[in-house]
């Protein structure tokens, strides 16, 4: 990456972190959901956001797909461009907390160091979500038939199949969607961002 130029200064708003908070009547943070494609970080994001949105709060949510269309139409799946796309969304995630927004992630995000390094980035307002599955459960949804065409060959570095997935190590919260239902998935969630103030009580 290229280095700041000495001439790019920092402007400070005066508009703080705490007015917006004050404003909004709750914490910002970023809801990172991490998991194997058809894990069900989407379902679960977008459900997690339309409770959050009924209780008040001001949320918006990353998708893998969409993201993949504009901000990183540029990027692929080799493990270079997924560190970028990662680097990229957590950069944006940042900026949301700033703005006061609640960011909540759908990225397979298969990498611990890139996850890691958007932890450190945001700071305490990092939540990570793995939305674990086994990779069979995963296979037989095959939401998008990408596995059937991952294991024919036709799709290369396809995670869990031919591209690895590190668990993480130390997640806030873990939710087997395979014996976990989406209500109740949903839930665990709302339960731990009420925890940290993230929702109103
Ligand atoms: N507890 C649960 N939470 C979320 N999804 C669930 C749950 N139980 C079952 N599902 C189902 O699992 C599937 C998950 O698909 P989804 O598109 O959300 O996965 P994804 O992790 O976003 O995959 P991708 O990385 O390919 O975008 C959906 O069909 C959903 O209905
Ligand atoms: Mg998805």
């Amino acid at each position: 990456m290229a280095e700041t130029s000495p001439y790019v200064v920092w402007h400070h708003a005066t508009v703080t972190r705490a007015r917006r908070e004050a404003l909004n009547g709750h914490r910002p943070g970023v809801v990172w959901f991490t998991g194997l494609s058809g894990a069900g970080k989407s379902t679960l994001a977008h459900a997690v956001e339309e409770a959050l949105h009924r209780s008040g709060c001001r949320t918006y949510v990353f998708d893998g797909d969409n993201v993949r269309h504009g901000l990183c139409a540029d990027l692929g799946f080799s493990i270079e461009d997924r560190t970028e796309n990662i680097r990229r969304i957590g950069e944006m995630t940042k900026l949301f907390t700033e703005a006061g927004v609640i960011a909540l992630t759908a990225f397979i995000s298969p990498l611990r160091a890139d996850r890691d390094r958007v932890r450190q980035l945001v700071g305490d307002d990092f939540i990570e979500v793995y939305v674990k599955c086994p990779l069979g459960v995963c296979e037989a949804r095959d939401v998008k038939g990408m596995y059937a065409k991952a294991r024919q060959g036709l799709i290369k570095e396809f995670t869990g199949i031919s591209s690895p997935y590190e668990e993480p190590e130390q997640p806030e919260l873990v939710i087997d969607t395979s014996r976990t239902d989406l209500d109740e998935s949903v839930r665990q969630v709302v339960e731990l961002l009420r925890a940290r103030s993230l929702v109103p009580a």
